[in-house]
């Protein structure tokens, strides 16, 4: 018979990877927690498997590195983890002028947000088709939806994330694999994060709880997959941004927004 597998989870040591974890862990899915924080990642696994009675593993890796998406594939194989399930949920974003941030850091963002969700995607999939089941969840961001000033590598980040997710999807449905394309707008961060995430600037439309980002997701997964935009302002901005002129929008954008000083 064939063993239970396992939903990997990338960036699940804090914020909506961290929720993603628990939420599927309620529903009694064995896990593989990756991060780069690796005593984090240690305590929740801990946590997970004395409440709900599952397997967790965790897998200390920084995903930024070139080819970290087929490490970690090759690790998972030599621990002989069958993934079910793919959160790639793993980002982070910096805000400033382009040419003030570090290119190294913005190279680790394309690694991280790109590079790495391909080469897992890719390797992870053929045994999802091969069982005619399993799913691929992806987070990109509203920030995906149009080109940002100061925000220029990591929206060009979650356009790619968004549109390879969606293409994505409409290649695999018919193997039984679900993609789902998550784009959530700003996070409320949550208590359990708050020392670290300093003072942050009121935002239009508010900010969103990852519970209810979790739940979104979850709900398109067992629908069998598709775009989750959440919330109901977030969802009439997406779609009133098709009505602005492509070559418009980014100089409309920069004029509501300033360069973080
Ligand atoms: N926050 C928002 O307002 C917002 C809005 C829209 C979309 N999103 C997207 O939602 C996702 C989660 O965001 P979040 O707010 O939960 O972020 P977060 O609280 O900063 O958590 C990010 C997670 O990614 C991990 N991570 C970062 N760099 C990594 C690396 N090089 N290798 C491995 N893991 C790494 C972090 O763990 P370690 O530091 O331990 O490695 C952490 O677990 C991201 O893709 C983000 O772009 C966020």
């Amino acid at each position: 018979m064939r063993q239970p597998g396992y939903a990997l989870v990338t960036g699940a040591s804090r914020g909506l990877g961290r929720c993603f974890a628990r939420t599927l862990a309620a529903r009694k899915q064995n896990l593989v927690l990756v991060a780069r924080s690796g005593e984090k990642l240690d305590a929740l696994a801990c946590e997970l498997r004395t409440a709900h009675g599952i397997q967790v593993e965790s897998i200390p890796f920084d995903l930024a590195q070139s080819g970290a998406g087929q490490h970690l594939a090759d690790e998972l194989t030599a621990r002989g983890l069958q993934i079910d399930l793919l959160v790639n949920n793993a980002g982070f974003g910096d805000q400033g002028r382009f040419l003030e941030l570090s290119l190294e850091r913005q190279l680790r963002a394309i690694n991280l947000h790109n590079a790495t969700v391909v080469e897992l995607t890719h390797r992870l999939l053929p045994a999802m088709i091969e069982q005619e089941q399993g799913g691929v969840i992806t987070i990109s961001s509203m920030a995906g939806f149009q080109p940002i000033p100061f925000a220029s590598v990591y929206s060009a980040t979650k356009a790619f994330l968004t549109t390879f997710s969606l293409a994505l999807e409409a290649e695999v449905a018919r193997f039984g694999v679900r993609v789902v394309t998550v784009c959530p707008g700003r996070l409320r961060v949550s208590p359990e994060d708050a020392e670290n995430s300093g003072q942050r600037k009121k935002f239009p439309g508010g900010e969103q709880a990852h519970e209810d980002v979790v739940k979104e997701a979850l709900r398109a997964l067992d629908r069998g997959g598709g775009l989750v935009i959440p919330g109901a302002i977030n969802k009439f901005a997406a779609f009133a941004e098709r009505f602005i002129p492509r070559s418009k929008v980014a100089r409309l954008i920069k004029k509501i927004s300033k360069p973080p000083s």
